[in-house]
């Protein structure tokens, strides 16, 4: 009975609905959580249906010790961005790649997922009832993280027998602590994130506490993020932590090529497609960390990260300096990407949703 309460309670409105902003500093936005005043929950029943959503207040949700998600990781998730156009509309960037996405992430952990359309419409749907948490276009943009996983109670080894699908949001600006400053990385030769045949593809939940230990010593030495090497041969580039990667040299670009280990990223794909359309040589391969340390320039891409230059990477005893001024590849894909995302710049793609 008090759950049932507490849920009514939550589906109240929190606030005067024609607010445009909420009381906050847009201009030290960072990447930490600021929920928004709302979540989209959807549960998914025994016979694999998920059912009709509905919006209710972010808050802690409740779980059986024994969920499937607590004890063996059944769960994956996506992040993608809602910015406001300078008319105050607000423009989605691509969600049905993030819904895609999410059911191939959901195939390979054996789970049910959400179809394109239900996806979409609960992220629309977040981002909307969230909108004044959504910041003025040039200070950031509002995160929004779509989750799915195993809620059901599970004791050996096997699939949750109920799942939930939760959208939740909140106001970011850089992802890093330099800003939009270029970063400095570490290739990282013990730790692996992913090995051929693993879940290292797709947004398993599983792929990222595995990181924390490479990632947590080389902040400690000073370092933005590390960057893997493959788990076999150590020695062609993988990603790093959070983002893939991209290295220039010349008029050619090249990036590892998804084979399983590297996630296909989103922000990857779209830059991809902006570098040919500006006359750049795009290439997916097997990328050699000697290739890495010879580039002109590197950098990293990513829904959270966005297009971020790279300034140095310390391989072994090796440090070297990429370019990262004005007039660097990177800055330039940068600038038509976020452009399209925020509205100033044409979407002849079909890439922005605005709602
Ligand atoms: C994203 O870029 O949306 C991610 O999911 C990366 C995460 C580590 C913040």
């Amino acid at each position: 009975q008090a759950a049932s309460a507490l849920r009514e309670e939550r589906k109240k409105p929190v606030y005067n609905q024609d607010e445009e902003y909420v009381d906050m500093d847009w201009d030290n936005l960072g990447f930490g959580l600021t929920p928004a005043d709302y979540m989209y929950v959807m549960k998914c029943s025994k016979d694999g249906e998920f059912t009709e959503g509905e919006l209710t207040r972010f808050g802690n949700i409740q779980l059986s010790p024994s969920a499937g998600v607590l004890n063996y990781g059944q769960a994956i998730y996506e992040g993608t961005k809602a910015y406001r156009k300078e008319n105050g509309k607000l423009l989605l960037f691509r969600p049905d790649h993030n819904a895609v996405r999410m059911q191939l992430g959901a195939e390979r952990m054996l789970m049910p997922s959400p179809s394109v359309d239900q996806f979409v419409d609960a992220v629309k749907q977040t981002a909307f009832a969230n909108k004044r948490w959504v910041p003025p276009s040039s200070k950031g943009s509002l995160y929004i993280r779509p989750l799915l996983m195993g809620t059901g109670p599970v004791l050996g080894l096997g699939p949750a027998p109920e799942y939930t699908f939760i959208v939740y949001a909140s106001p970011v600006g850089n992802y890093f602590k330099e800003g939009t400053s270029a970063l400095n990385l570490y290739v990282e030769e013990e730790d692996a994130r992913a090995a051929p045949g693993g879940s290292g593809g797709v947004k398993s939940i599983t792929n990222y506490a595995p990181v924390l230990k490479a990632l947590s010593r080389a902040k400690s030495l000073g370092f933005s993020d590390v960057l893997y090497l493959d788990s076999v041969k150590k020695k062609y580039l993988e990603e790093a932590s959070a983002c893939n990667v991209f290295v220039v040299k010349g008029r050619t670009i090249s990036t590892p090529a998804t084979n399983g280990t590297i996630l296909e990223g989103i922000t990857r794909k779209s830059v991809m497609e902006i570098a040919v359309d500006q006359g750049y040589q795009v290439v997916e391969k097997a990328v050699h960390v000697d290739e890495v340390m010879d580039a002109d320039e590197v950098f990293c891409t990513g829904t959270a990260v966005g297009v971020a230059p790279v300034g140095t990477i310390t391989y072994q005893d090796k440090r070297v300096e990429y370019e990262t001024g004005d007039e660097s590849v990177c800055k330039k894909l940068r600038s038509v990407l976020v452009g399209i995302q925020t509205g100033l710049v044409e979407d002849t793609k079909g890439w922005v949703t605005c709602i």
